[in-house]
């Protein structure tokens, strides 16, 4: 698929499955860095991850050590996630992609996540939209849309995490199982993966696996609103002012009441006067 095809049909819409990556970007494949658990432990990283099930099917992530996870991986009944994982060829492709794709991003991060046989990662949903890399092995994905909402600003997993308050807002329950409309890809080598935030998501590695998650945290147009808004005001010291008596009754709460509507009144007239342009470049 062409990059132009790739932005029109699928970018933050649809999920896409690519093959042939390794020929594609074969100095990402190739590198020893990439192949190994040791390997991938002597490259930079922020943190290491060890993901399981418990006896009752919980989903539980703890931060561990290299050592801890070397032992827990080779137990066999564990997902080992490297977070912020740098390396030059991921750090290109990165910013290859940031380039092509054109839109405004929170910083952007790189995952390995090596599983063996038979583990998998369960139903979930991310906020962010995810380019996975299959470096070696094979896993099975499950893939369908969220019918409950589009573009979630959080992530979620059903039955375990908690329903935060920005998603608790805008949908009051979410299915616990995979909706019937799901689709399968299977990753072997060479493989890609791209899928949107808001895309119900579950692996089973069939092969042990070490594929390469890169992360875009796209900003949204919120996003850009608010962080405009919030240099714009913390600029002035009007509205670094603490809250005083809001939260009181009586005279107190009226005088906060309306310090704040005159405030909002203010603002309400510079927006008025403001076009897009000044939101992207102030
Ligand atoms: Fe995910």
């Amino acid at each position: 698929m062409s990059p132009e095809r790739f932005l029109r049909t699928c970018w933050t819409r649809r999920s896409v499955v690519g093959r042939g990556a390794h020929l594609r970007i074969p100095e990402l494949f190739a590198a020893p860095e990439l192949q190994t658990l040791d390997a991938i432990f002597a490259c930079p990283h922020r943190q290491v991850q060890a993901w399981f099930s418990t006896e009752n099917g919980a989903h539980v992530q703890v931060r561990v050590s290299a050592a801890e996870a070397r032992s827990l991986y080779a137990r066999g009944a564990t997902t080992i996630v490297v977070d912020f994982l740098d390396h030059p060829e991921i750090a290109r492709l990165l910013s290859h992609l940031y380039a092509e794709l054109g839109t405004p991003q929170h910083e952007l991060y790189c995952s390995a996540y090596l599983s063996p046989p038979g583990i998998g990662t369960r139903m979930h949903f991310d906020s962010q939209d995810n380019f996975l890399v299959q470096i070696r092995g094979e896993k099975r994905w499950k893939l369908a849309p969220v019918a409950e909402i589009k573009y979630p600003n959080r992530s979620f997993v059903p039955a375990v995490g908690k329903l935060e308050p920005e998603l608790a807002a805008v949908v009051k329950k979410f299915p616990d199982k995979m909706p019937r409309n799901a689709t399968t890809a299977t990753l072997k080598r060479g493989s890609g993966l791209y899928m949107p935030k808001g895309y119900w998501h579950a692996s089973e590695t069939i092969r042990e696996s070490l594929a390469l998650t890169l992360s875009f945290p796209s900003m949204s147009f919120m996003d850009i609103a608010l962080s405009h808004l919030r240099r714009r005001l913390v600029a002035r010291e009007e509205w670094r002012a603490p809250a005083v008596g809001l939260t009181t009754r009586g005279v107190v709460q009226l005088a906060a009441l309306s310090r704040l509507d005159d405030l909002l009144e203010g603002l309400g007239a510079e927006l008025s006067s403001l076009g897009a342009v000044d939101f992207i470049t102030t």
